[in-house]
């Protein structure tokens, strides 16, 4: 086994794991001096009775707290800006997020935009975010996006309907308080599809060119705990043992690819999902299998890794028959979840494809995936899977 040597940072935020980790807001929160919290959440999550219970802990803990929950899937620029002129008005100093992927991603664009100005759309790309924010204590309630332990956020632009990557440490949240049991209330299709987007960040992290020993072990561990335990889960949803591995997973991969960086799923996924609206993990779950038959050539080895892990393969198996026996547990994986490759019931055109194709090429995800595509590779994947 061969170590990379070249110099690699893991950043990775405090979090506490396990059943009621959310009772801790309250402490967490007075730790930070908070007099009013932002809390940020949405219907959902108020419906399901999340938000309530994180109120009564601020409650218990004499902490004052606004809520804003205007937020849809897929943030807008918008909601972001909504929430700062918010945080502003109601003299809030700590922001507590409560919710899946978009909850978390627009608390991050908010803290962002109320301490260094301007507007969210400014700090697009890599390191563009130069003053600390305000402390930001998040709480997943999804087993996907692990916004709450990572260094992205995605928004939407509204104005080119296309979702754009922020990537700096100085957004890893200050604590995330993950709690297996607020994943319960998920239904069958976001609980399948924010594995997926988990099981995509780890290999897209385990694939890049940025891996490291630390993030290949998160990336490794996170494959195998998604393979074994997102089925079970879809089917027994509220078997807290299942959640409790999914969650694992999602935290595993979430380490990996913050610090290893994505690929060309999630750069293809992003350009895709400003204009079709659809989940994100939706996007990955339809994208993941062109592309790792693409990428595969680029690096055998790892994709080897991957299958060894998985117990797909023998240490004789061909590169051919490596990449068959992958691909083949990818699709089953997929049917498992009952979704069948195929974006175009969602609205993909092929007049539509070269555009998103050079929203693609501009997402810096794409930097680290292991082949650089030119723009017809792209125009090619996508339109594998109409
Ligand atoms: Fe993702």
């Amino acid at each position: 086994m061969s170590i990379e040597l070249s110099i690699r940072k893991v950043v990775i935020p405090e979090f506490v794991f396990g059943l009621d980790a959310l009772n801790l807001v309250g402490k967490y929160a007075q730790n930070f001096g908070a007099k009013r919290v932002l809390l940020v959440t949405d219907e959902g999550i108020i419906k399901h009775g999340w938000t309530e219970r994180v109120c009564n802990v601020l409650r218990d803990s004499h902490i004052a707290y606004s809520t804003y929950s205007d937020i849809t899937q897929n943030p807008k620029d918008f909601e972001v800006m909504q929430g700062m002129d918010f945080y502003f008005t109601e003299g809030c100093d700590v922001i507590v997020a409560v919710g899946g992927g978009s909850v978390l991603d627009c608390a991050k664009g908010i803290a962002i935009v109320v301490s260094n100005g301007g507007n969210i759309r400014d700090y697009e790309g890599v390191d563009k975010v130069t003053k600390p924010m305000p402390p930001l204590i998040c709480i997943p309630t999804t087993a996907g996006s692990s916004a709450d332990v990572s260094q992205f956020a995605i928004i939407t632009d509204t104005s080119r309907d296309v979702k754009f990557a922020i990537i700096s440490k100085t957004i890893i949240p200050d604590v995330a308080l993950i709690d297996p049991q607020t994943t319960t209330t998920m239904d069958k299709e976001l609980t399948a599809y924010t594995g997926l987007d988990a099981l995509c960040h780890a290999f897209e992290a385990y694939a890049s060119v940025a891996n490291s020993p630390i993030t290949d072990l998160h990336a490794l561990y996170a494959i195998k705990l998604i393979f074994d335990n997102l089925p079970h889960t879809i089917n027994n949803p509220d078997d807290i043992t299942y959640r409790a591995a999914m969650m694992l997973g999602s935290v595993s991969a979430g380490i990996a690819f913050s610090n290893a960086s994505l690929g060309l799923v999630h750069a293809m996924a992003h350009a895709m999902g400003g204009l079709l609206k659809i989940p994100h993990g939706c996007c990955n779950a339809h994208l993941m299998p062109s592309i790792v038959r693409y990428n595969f050539d680029a690096i055998p080895e790892r994709y080897r890794q991957i299958a060894n892990v998985l117990g797909l393969i023998q240490p004789d198996t061909s590169d051919e028959n490596v990449l068959k026996a992958l691909d083949a547990a990818i699709l089953q994986l997929l049917q498992r979840c009952e979704i069948e490759v195929g974006l175009g019931r969602y609205g993909l055109q092929k007049d539509a494809i070269p555009r998103l194709a050079d929203a693609a090429l501009n997402d810096p995800c794409i930097a680290t995936n292991p082949k650089i595509p030119k723009k017809d590779d792209i125009i090619h994947l996508y339109e594998s899977v109409i």
